[in-house]
């Protein structure tokens, strides 16, 4: 053995695969922090045209691109395949036709190399990624997670250990993103073509109602804020404004720019006063965001303002692990591996978890 062998062998290096809705993705990670490889192929191109992500077209991309994207994620990292300690999956929650390629094909990998499998929850790797290529996390956490199928508030007390505060009763953050988008007709996927014509815009031209719910709920809800934008460009259902009805054709550049930042304003707003909300209600010290919209910089903003009020500690992610990785999914897995808590090769995909 030499020096470079006897030194992979003291580390463990875990492969991860995440395919849960329109990412193909695998990574090589050691020590479930430091990143090797990562190789992620997007779909956006192939569902764009229907405005989000078909899942018959999304579990048929995956099964044309697993094989492809691990061995690059292999071949870039330079690990022997007899080096790999084991292999984490997404399992959960996502699109069942989407998880199931990802899932046999990690199923494959963990039998032909005869290393431990271990299934992961995929809206937890998104709360553990601000620890990939960076420090580890503090705990207890209180960590938001926002993408375009959840948005979920948890006390996380280790990696593992996730307590749900709160989730959205309707659309999750991202969705609205993407609906707020469409009815402006600025494009897919919404989240970034929201934040683009927003930096045009006045973020108190419009203002939409903020929805906190009942007392100190930790719940979110988003329909009706898209609701509100839809009304407000198209008049309540049936209205007429000035002799006629009113349509996206009347506004001008800059008044979408306005509505765009409006909107935004109001999500982050939400956003930070659960956040708020929960680090008083638990005294955690660390405060997490991921998730595709933890990209958006003006919730970064608003989560670094709130974290130096009140003296908590801020972890994002970096922008490439904001959104759909399987880093994060190989990084979750470490923790599991040295607990001792791997799956067997009858492990299942479950389409829905609330937890
Ligand atoms: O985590 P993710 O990549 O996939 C899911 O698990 O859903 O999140 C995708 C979502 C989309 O709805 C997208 O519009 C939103 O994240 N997103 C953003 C931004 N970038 C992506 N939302 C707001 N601002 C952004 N910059
Ligand atoms: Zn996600």
């Amino acid at each position: 053995m030499n020096a470079a062998e006897s030194h992979q062998a003291d580390r463990n290096i875990l492969v991860g695969i995440e395919t849960t809705c329109d990412e193909t993705a695998c990574a090589v990670v050691a020590d479930g922090r430091e990143v090797l490889a990562g190789v992620v192929a997007s779909q956006i191109d192939l569902h764009a045209r229907f405005g989000g992500v078909v899942p018959e077209i999304a579990g048929r991309a995956h099964l044309e691109a697993i094989n492809t994207v691990i061995s690059a994620a292999l071949a870039d990292s330079g690990v022997d395949p007899g080096d790999v300690s084991a292999v984490a999956v997404a399992n959960q929650p996502g699109l069942i036709g989407s998880l199931l390629i990802g899932l046999m094909a990690a199923k494959t990998l963990a039998w032909v190399w005869d290393v431990p499998l271990i299934g992961v929850n995929h809206i937890h790797a998104h709360a553990y990624s601000p620890a990939l290529d960076a420090g580890p996390i503090e705990y207890p956490a209180v960590a938001l997670i926002a993408s375009g199928g959840h948005t979920s508030l948890y006390l996380c007390r280790s990696p593992m250990e996730m307590d749900l505060l709160g989730a959205t009763i309707d659309d999750a953050a991202g969705e609205a993103f993407d609906k707020v988008a469409a009815i402006l007709k600025l494009g897919y996927p919404g989240g970034p073509a929201i934040e683009r014509a927003a930096s045009q815009g006045r973020d108190d031209a419009v203002r939409f109602p903020r929805t906190l719910l009942k007392g100190q709920s930790l719940d979110f809800s988003f329909s009706g804020i898209k609701t509100a934008v839809l009304y407000h460009d198209n008049g309540v259902p049936g209205a007429v404004r000035d002799g006629v009805a009113r349509g996206l054709e009347h506004l001008s550049e800059q008044e979408i720019a306005d509505i765009a930042a409006g909107f935004q304003a109001a999500v982050v707003d939400v956003m930070r006063i659960k956040l708020r909300r929960a680090v008083k209600a638990t005294g955690a010290r660390t405060l997490i965001i991921g998730g595709g919209v933890s990209a958006n910089s003006a919730l970064r903003q608003a989560v670094i303002k709130l974290g130096k009020k009140f003296d908590v500690t801020v972890r994002m992610p970096a922008t490439e692990y904001c959104g759909d990785n399987a880093a994060m999914i190989a990084g979750l897995g470490f923790h599991y591996l040295r607990a001792g808590l791997t799956d067997t090769l009858e492990l299942a995909a479950t389409a829905t978890v609330r937890k």
